[in-house]
């Protein structure tokens, strides 16, 4: 991701196959992000991150896009929550990757989005 002024890059924002099997079955597509400090509070995330889910839902045809964090991370899981993404709690899980030394980041809860809900996000803003 670069600013739209001067092309400076400020961080990442990126729709992924997940490998993370059988938490999330083989196929699940996961938008995650990361911003540099200095530019955090200014919405960049959020703008990057909906034009992705239109970009996953409408050219890639992809059914569903989730997203995780540990609970702790309220900027990402705020982010999730203003793209209209909703929260499945049946869905969390403990990641299988994360040291042993940082029991602490093991939970992820899970925001997942459909494309008809999209649609009907759509729909409403448009009503
Ligand atoms: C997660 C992360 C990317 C979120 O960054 P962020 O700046 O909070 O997110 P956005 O760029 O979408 O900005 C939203 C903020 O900008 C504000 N904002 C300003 N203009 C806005 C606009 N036009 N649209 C949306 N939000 C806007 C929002 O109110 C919000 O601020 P607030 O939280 O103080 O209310 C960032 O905290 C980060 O990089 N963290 C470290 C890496 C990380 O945790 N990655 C995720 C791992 S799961």
């Amino acid at each position: 991701m670069a600013l739209k002024a001067d092309d400076r890059p400020i961080g990442f924002c990126g729709l992924a196959y997940t490998d993370l099997d059988p938490y999330l079955p083989k196929g699940t597509v996961e938008i995650g992000w990361r911003l540099a400090h200095p530019f955090w509070g200014k919405g960049y995330i959020s703008e990057a991150a909906r034009d992705l889910l239109r970009y996953g839902f409408e050219e890639k045809g992809l059914c569903e896009i989730v997203s995780f964090a540990i609970p702790e991370n309220t900027r990402s899981t705020a982010v999730m929550a203003r793209l209209g993404m909703y929260r499945d709690p049946a869905r969390d899980f403990n990641h299988p990757r994360i040291p042993a030394d940082k029991p602490q980041l093991v939970r992820h809860v899970l925001y997942a989005m459909t494309r008809a809900d999209l649609q009907a996000q759509r729909a409403k803003a448009g009503a």
